[in-house]
């Protein structure tokens, strides 16, 4: 067929390369459209692509004061913001199977209306809620950008699209 215009899935973004503030500043606002809804974020990309940087910007944006330490050994980590909203924090790298999530409260998490981001969330397989927005980072050409693509999976409200800052 010629002259067809491509659909795009309108709740899916990306891929575009972002330096770190510009990262930041798309993460503050899915922080803050992921409290506002209630939604579950899941972020994948290798170590060091920025995951940890994400959810720390998101949760500032939201309200969270103090330090924001990487649930590495707990697994999850609650946050609660100034407001007085929960926000969860789970980083599932050092998670030996899925079926040890029950033990750190991963039913709660999945249940709860509360925003909750996850690191490394494929390493939950099939525990993972239907609806949610799937973050994807990635290094880029340039060592100061990363790669970032997002979509929904399921029901609810598309995500806020990444934007490159305007030089
Ligand atoms: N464009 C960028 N976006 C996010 N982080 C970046 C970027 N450029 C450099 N960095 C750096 O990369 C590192 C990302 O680390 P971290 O967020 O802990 O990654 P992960 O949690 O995915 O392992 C941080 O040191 C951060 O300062
Ligand atoms: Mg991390």
């Amino acid at each position: 067929m010629t002259g067809a215009t491509a659909l795009r899935d309108p709740a899916s973004f990306g891929p575009v390369d972002l330096d770190e503030s510009a990262l930041e500043s798309w993460a503050a606002e899915v922080g803050r459209a992921a409290i506002r809804a209630g939604r579950f974020v899941c972020l994948s990309g290798p170590l060091g692509a920025g995951k940890s940087t994400f959810v720390r910007a998101a949760c500032r944006a939201a309200g969270v004061e103090g330090a924001i330490p990487s649930p590495t050994f707990t697994l999850v980590n609650r946050h609660r913001t100034t407001s007085g909203e929960i926000i969860w924090h789970a980083d599932l790298y050092r998670l030996e199977s899925p079926e040890l999530l029950v033990d750190v409260g991963w039913p709660e998490l999945v249940d709860s209306d509360a925003a909750v981001f996850v690191e490394w969330a494929e390493r939950a397989e099939d525990w993972l809620p239907a609806d949610r927005w799937e973050v994807r980072l990635d290094f880029a050409d340039r060592p100061n950008e990363r790669r970032v693509e997002i979509r929904a999976s399921g029901a609810g409200e598309p995500p806020p699209a990444p934007t490159v800052d305007p030089c």
